[in-house]
């Protein structure tokens, strides 16, 4: 896919469906007792790797064209402790939140035992980090060398337990907390730092006995969950890609309807805002257990900025973005305690700063993140996506701010989390 320069881009974008929320909306609907009816689910590859889970898990799923961009689905869940063991794998595809969620709930089931697998990629992320809290439940967990995938998971009873989070992973909170619905008692986590919160709003909603307040997290074991209803939010993650557009080129204006601002979602607006960007939230509201907004961006001259551990799980799959925005900031932008970028759909941060390097980008990669330099402009080249949707989006927008154009080789990545994109993205851009 060749992306070639732009003059602007203006116009209005629905944002896509949550992936984050999509793929929670139907593992809880899966585990529920009676039938859930979900809202706007994204409908994209690693979505379609949840949804082929939960039914090979014994749910059945019955979908209607939604009114909104998303899928409309009814679930019928087989119960907390009722999922069912297909003969064949269990295959995640590319899909890092249903390897890391899914064990979660298999492991607390007697009686049965799974086998996860998925692509090349998913086969380089680490499991451990799920296993490690799991085994100290009791869980009977195997993975390749220790630490990769495929995983086998045999349901046994499992034991509550108290845990400090040594990694800010929304994903292996996510884990423990549906493990810990079928222990033997209270669980406790700690999180080191502020994580997304969607799977703890949504078990709210399911009844489940779960309370959180300031990094501390207890949950007590259910009986059965019961979700009516589920309406899937727009999505900043996709989002971002066309508001940092519009942020870079001149005399843009572009507005982003129906886009979830969960406040441990939206760190890249506040990275914006540092940066003299100019993004108004405007008409919040709540879509299911999500706020949303519209949001307005206009074209903006930045100054450069430090990302810090602390803030870094609030953008964690933004942060490719924040490097593309350094190189038109004024001075040298830093990200710093991202080391966990090395272990999303790619390494993100050798594919983020070899990919800008070659469109002509001043950046350094360090071992927990990177430092770009403010050159205000890029030339253009060809970036590879390594088989990761967020750097072939990342690509398309270097090559609407380049002076000559980017070439995305394995542009389809993007049909991961956001299909329309490139559809999308053409629509609002203007000569
Ligand atoms: C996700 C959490 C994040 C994020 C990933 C999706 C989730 O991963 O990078 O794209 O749905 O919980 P970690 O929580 O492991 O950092």
């Amino acid at each position: 896919m060749r992306i070639g320069p732009a003059g602007r881009v203006a116009g209005t974008l629905q944002a896509p469906p949550d992936k984050s929320v999509s793929h929670r909306a139907l593992l809880l609907a899966a585990m529920g007792s009676g039938e859930t009816q979900l809202r706007n689910v994204l409908r994209a590859a690693d979505v379609a790797s949840t949804l082929a889970a939960v039914v090979a898990l014994g749910a059945e799923v019955t979908d209607r064209e939604g009114s909104g961009p998303g899928v409309e689905l009814f679930v019928r869940g087989v119960g907390l402790r009722g999922a069912a063991v297909p003969t064949v794998p269990i295959d995640v595809g590319n899909a890092g939140t249903l390897m890391r969620l899914l064990p979660g709930w298999l492991a607390g089931q007697p009686g049965g035992t799974w086998t996860l697998d998925g692509d090349e990629s998913i086969r380089r992320r680490p499991v451990d980090r799920i296993a490690e809290p799991l085994r100290r439940m009791g869980a009977r967990i195997e993975c390749r060398d220790g630490r990769l995938p495929p995983v086998q998971v045999e349901g046994t009873e499992l034991r509550a337990i108290e845990y400090e989070l040594p990694v800010a992973s929304a994903q292996v909170k996510s884990c423990v907390l549906l493990a810990a619905l079928t222990a033997d008692g209270q669980t406790t986590l700690v999180e080191p730092t502020r994580t997304r919160d969607h799977t703890e709003r949504m078990l709210v909603a399911a009844g489940a006995d779960i309370e959180s307040r300031e990094g501390r997290i207890t949950l007590r074991p259910a009986d059965e969950l019961r979700l009516d209803e589920v309406a899937v939010p727009g999505v900043i993650s996709s989002s971002a890609f066309p508001i940092v557009a519009a942020t870079i080129l001149p005399r843009s204006v572009l507005r982003l309807e129906g886009v979830g601002v969960n406040p441990t979602r939206i760190g890249l607006l506040r990275v914006l805002e540092r940066m003299g960007g100019r993004v108004e939230i405007q008409d919040r509201r709540m879509v299911g257990y999500e706020p949303v907004a519209e949001i307005e961006v206009l074209h903006a001259e930045l100054e450069a900025t430090t990302v810090e551990a602390e803030e870094v799980p609030l953008l964690i799959d933004e942060l490719p973005l924040v490097a593309l925005l350094g190189v038109f900031a004024e001075g040298t932008t830093v990200v710093a305690g991202a080391a966990e970028l090395r272990h999303k759909e790619s390494d993100r941060i050798t594919t983020v700063v070899e990919g800008l390097l070659a469109l002509g980008a001043e950046i350094e990669a360090r071992p927990d993140g990177f430092a770009v330099e403010g050159t205000g402009g890029l030339a253009g080249g060809t970036i590879d996506a390594a088989g990761d949707h967020r750097l072939a989006m990342l690509g398309a927008v270097a090559g609407l701010a380049s002076r000559d154009g980017v070439e995305v080789v394995g542009a389809d990545a993007a049909e991961v989390s956001y299909p329309a994109f490139f559809g999308d993205l053409a629509s609002v851009t203007f000569e």
